[in-house]
């Protein structure tokens, strides 16, 4: 689980921008979710999946790239593999606060998503391992959009972390393209690609509702507290409900992630999360 080292200098490819960043967490309180203890698991559990899982899309572009021969899907694909490398690093240092300030007992769940991914690139074929990408990057661009066109429904969010997950929904966004073009350009087998998305849901819902629950359960302070589990529940299948047209639209013939024309929302968001126009510069919080 070493951090990545990432040459990013020439990479500027499209609308894909790789932007280096480094947050502070100082202050931020064990439940940063309008002080819910579910709501705040949750992220705390997705934060976990992202090293390594955004390692394992990385590996899986990266173990075909050299069969790609479009000139623009190539940089694309730099740009891509910058930005989850970045995301992967952000995402290592949050959990490691999350562990050692926060008081958070997630190394066993965080040594169980290395030995599956670790098993996953292993033993699943190339070409299965890119499908499991697409899915998972559909998964992701679907919730940053909801969290970009919706920001109201974050405003609980802690102030602290909120620049971190609108940065990282902000690039989920510009790169949601990138494993899918080169699926389509190597493979083209929607079959398969939709065969495996439906594993890649049922993996992504319960491993990361299991972890949650565990983690809940093992809080004695906030376990019974049925008014606030039932709220983050509540929570969480709004977005869920907000979200499903969305995902829906990856079963359908013709479906390019880019059907839906985000720019003008990425153009907006890189105004709001970098006024002064420095994407290099830390994301600022979209409500200061
Ligand atoms: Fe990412
Ligand atoms: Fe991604």
């Amino acid at each position: 689980m070493n951090t990545q080292v990432i040459d990013t200098s020439a990479i500027q490819a499209l609308d894909i921008t790789v932007r280096h960043q480094k947050f502070m967490f100082d202050g931020l309180p064990k439940f940063y979710y309008e002080n819910n203890p579910y709501m705040s698991y949750l992220l705390s559990i997705l934060s976990l999946t992202f090293p390594e899982g955004e390692r394992m899309f990385v590996h899986s572009v990266r173990a075909v790239r050299d069969q790609v021969t479009d000139p623009v899907l190539k940089k694309e694909i730099s740009a891509f593999i910058g930005q989850e490398a970045v995301h992967g690093n952000v995402h290592e240092t949050f959990n490691s606060f999350v562990q050692k300030d926060l008081g958070l007992r997630t190394q066993k769940y965080e040594k169980e998503i290395f030995n599956r991914i670790k098993y996953a690139k292993e033993k699943i074929s190339k070409k299965n391992l890119l499908a499991m990408t697409c899915g998972f990057e559909h998964l992701t661009a679907i919730l940053g959009e909801h969290m970009l066109t919706h920001p109201e429904e974050f405003a609980g969010l802690n102030p602290i972390v909120r620049p971190m997950w609108f940065w990282h929904a902000l690039e989920e966004t510009e790169h949601k393209a990138v494993a899918f073009d080169v699926y389509q350009h190597l493979y083209a087998d929607d079959k398969t690609r939709l065969r495996i998305m439906k594993i890649v849901t049922r993996i992504f819902i319960v491993r990361i509702m299991s972890m949650t629950t565990m983690m809940l359960l093992k809080d004695k302070k906030s376990r019974f507290n049925v008014r606030q589990n039932a709220y983050g529940l509540y929570r969480i299948t709004k977005i869920a409900r907000a979200i499903s047209a969305n995902y829906q639209e990856y079963f359908e013939p013709g479906f390019h992630p880019n059907n839906r024309d985000t720019r003008a929302l990425t153009k907006q968001w890189r105004e709001r999360l970098f006024p002064s126009g420095d994407e290099q510069g830390t994301a600022v919080d979209y409500a200061a």
